[in-house]
């Protein structure tokens, strides 16, 4: 323990020891002008689009995303949420908000603040708390997004995982003509950047809605895309199957099986050379 205070100590008695000049008058007070002044550093540490301060955390209403939009679940949601609260004891039912606020998203499309204050009247729970765990997953789309949800994981390994994730978001960007956090004017795409999703072995990859497409290169993204578009008005017109783009099943050696190649022992064969 007394390991874990001293430092806070020393530093408490430097502030207090550094503070005093400037306590002393105004020549104090330019000293530690200029000290503080000295210490501003401005750092480019990300690439990654800068979004407004607020944007995960306020909400702002908006024409489409507002209180006075009614929204409800419809009969079949509202059968899969008796369902999913059958999991909890009656008492902690608010535990289920994760689950129905996520179907509330897939029915409405985002999670507008209509939803999440009906996912609070059903749970009965206070609409703050609601409010508290959509803004904290990211997964919760407090805004509109386009029909097709593209995320381009950006992280190291699909930085350096074959073509690389920045060929990828590039070729995204050139196909789609707009930059990470905007949406397409058809309101088709919406493109973001995203940290790890957990398919790293098959880098680069994006998720689109639900679906994950690995191993990709700027031609299959090119093409993945196109594809999608071509799907809205034509039902007929085939969407590359998720999973790995390259012609790999799942996350086998590409260059094919180079060990266990032998016949396995049976249980009564040894080394010849023992
Ligand atoms: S780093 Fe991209 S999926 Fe893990």
């Amino acid at each position: 323990m007394a390991s874990k205070i001293a430092p806070m100590v020393f530093r408490a008695a430097a502030a207090r020891c550094c503070s005093k000049p400037a306590a002393a008058g105004a020549a104090g007070a330019k000293v530690a002008g200029a000290a503080a002044a000295r210490q501003t550093q401005i750092r480019a540490l990300s690439a990654t689009v800068s979004r407004r301060s607020d944007t995960l955390n306020v909400h702002r209403n908006t024409p489409d995303n507002n209180p006075d939009i009614p929204f409800k679940f419809t009969p079949a949601n509202e059968a899969v949420i008796a369902e999913i609260l059958k999991r909890y004891p009656p008492q902690y039912k608010k535990a289920a908000v994760m689950p129905i606020l996520d179907l509330g998203q897939r029915q409405h499309g985002f999670t507008s603040i209509s939803v999440m204050n009906e996912v609070a009247r059903l749970l009965e729970m206070p609409p703050m708390r609601v409010y508290e765990v959509a803004s904290f997953y990211t997964m919760y789309n407090r805004t509109p997004v386009g029909k097709f949800f593209v995320q381009a994981c950006t992280t190291t390994p699909c930085q350096l995982g074959g073509c690389g994730s920045d060929v990828i978001v590039k070729t995204i960007q050139e196909q789609l003509g707009i930059k990470a956090g905007e949406t397409t004017a058809d309101g088709l795409f919406t493109f973001i950047e995203v940290e790890c999703l957990g398919a790293c072995v098959n880098a680069p990859m994006v998720q689109i809605n639900d679906d994950y497409y690995e191993d990709l290169t700027p031609e299959t993204t090119k093409s993945l895309l196109a594809a999608l578009k071509e799907s809205v008005n034509d039902v007929s017109k085939a969407i590359p199957a998720p999973g790995p783009l390259s012609g790999r099943q799942t996350c086998e050696n590409s260059a094919g099986q180079t060990n266990l190649l032998s016949e396995p022992w049976g249980v009564e064969t040894t080394r010849s050379d023992l």
